[in-house]
């Protein structure tokens, strides 16, 4: 049986930091609203000249390079991001050729906060299949590109980063992606979505005119559905593999909120010293938030040989999902 081995991680944010207090010098908010609705108390915020892909190709580099894998063994490439270089090319093929990869199959994944497991559970598919030996899976967004910084109820909740693993067959089970649960439910796209600049309705002076190129969200119905839809996707994941709650050590969850990952932890009756948060220090960061917040935690080495991780999702769409790692 061939496993699919976590061979190295990296993450990258960038160095410029913009803090509740900052914020409140742009728009009517305070640090103590963002902070007892969010928990967020900054975020990582890219430079002008800093693109999706430049965020992505700090985080892989540091992926490979803790992976001890030569761009060239890499056999397949996928971005998650709602925040690509372009409309297209692919953030992915961009990033092919920053990296040195060989001409490889390199495609993004657009199902916006859930990117990144939905593209573990991808790539986990191939090499179980046989058919790449090393995968290299990212999630990177540049949300402060995408954000009306003059609206107030979703320009505090972002920031920019991007997390980054390398995957590759296994003999063994140890560090290993396990298995995957992914589900999407498009019946209500405008709860989060950039209304304008598709081929729905293309880019006009009028669109501009209405912010109508900003993140739009409603955050009352994403955040009821939220923690529905992660508790869906962890009892799938969990039946499917014939577990329960108790048998997870760690979860790494979305960070789009902490009450939503606090009522998370209440519903599964799981401990939130063992939820893996750093929403405070990021903010949401959208695909890259999960890698982020994983690489951050294996780096400081919290996680134990044989424990089992769970990672869950939830994003625009809406979409969401849960992987389980075997440590
Ligand atoms: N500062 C001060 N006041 C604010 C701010 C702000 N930054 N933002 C909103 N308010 C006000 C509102 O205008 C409202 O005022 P009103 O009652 O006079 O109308 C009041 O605060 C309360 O607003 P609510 O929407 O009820 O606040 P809530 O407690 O629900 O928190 C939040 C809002 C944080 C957005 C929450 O709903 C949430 O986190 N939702 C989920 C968001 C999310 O997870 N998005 C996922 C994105 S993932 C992706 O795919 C990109």
């Amino acid at each position: 049986m061939t496993f699919v081995r976590i061979m190295g991680m990296g993450y990258y944010l960038p160095k410029k930091v913009v803090t509740n207090d900052d914020l409140s010098k742009c728009v009517d908010t305070s640090d103590e609203w963002i902070r007892t609705r969010t928990g967020i108390v900054q975020r990582h915020i890219a430079a002008n000249n800093e693109a999706c892909s430049d965020l992505a190709l700090q985080a892989a580099k540091q992926a490979l390079t803790n992976a001890n894998i030569a761009p060239e063994a890499i056999d397949l490439l996928i971005v998650a991001t709602v925040t690509s270089d372009m409309q297209f090319p692919s953030t992915a093929a961009i990033l092919q050729a920053k990296l040195g990869l060989r001409t490889i199959m390199a495609f993004d994944i657009n199902a916006a906060c859930s990117g990144f497991v939905y593209a573990l559970d991808v790539a986990r598919h191939f090499l179980t299949n046989g058919v790449y030996r090393y995968a290299l899976v990212i999630g990177s967004d540049k949300l402060s590109a995408i954000v009306n910084w003059k609206d107030r109820n979703t320009c505090v909740l972002f920031g920019d980063g991007a997390g980054a693993c390398v995957l590759g067959q296994s003999d063994t089970n140890a560090h290993c992606v396990v298995d995957g649960f992914l589900g999407a439910d498009g019946s209500n796209p405008d709860w989060l979505c950039i209304p304008a600049g598709g081929s729905l309705q293309p880019a006009t002076a009028t669109t501009v005119a209405n912010h109508l190129h900003f993140v739009s969200m409603n955050g009352r119905e994403v955040f009821k559905v939220a923690v529905r839809r992660m508790m869906e996707a962890v009892r799938g994941v969990l039946e499917r593999q014939k577990l329960t709650i108790a048998d997870i050590q760690w979860i790494v969850p979305h960070q789009a909120n902490l009450r939503i990952i606090q009522a998370l932890a209440d519903e599964l009756g799981f401990p939130m010293d063992r939820m893996i948060c750093n929403i405070d220090q990021t903010g949401n960061t959208s695909a890259a938030s999960i890698p982020v917040a994983l690489a951050q935690a294996e780096a400081a080495g919290r996680f134990h040989p044989g424990e089992r991780i769970l990672l869950v999702a939830f994003g625009g769409g809406l979409t969401w999902g849960a992987s389980l790692i075997q440590y």
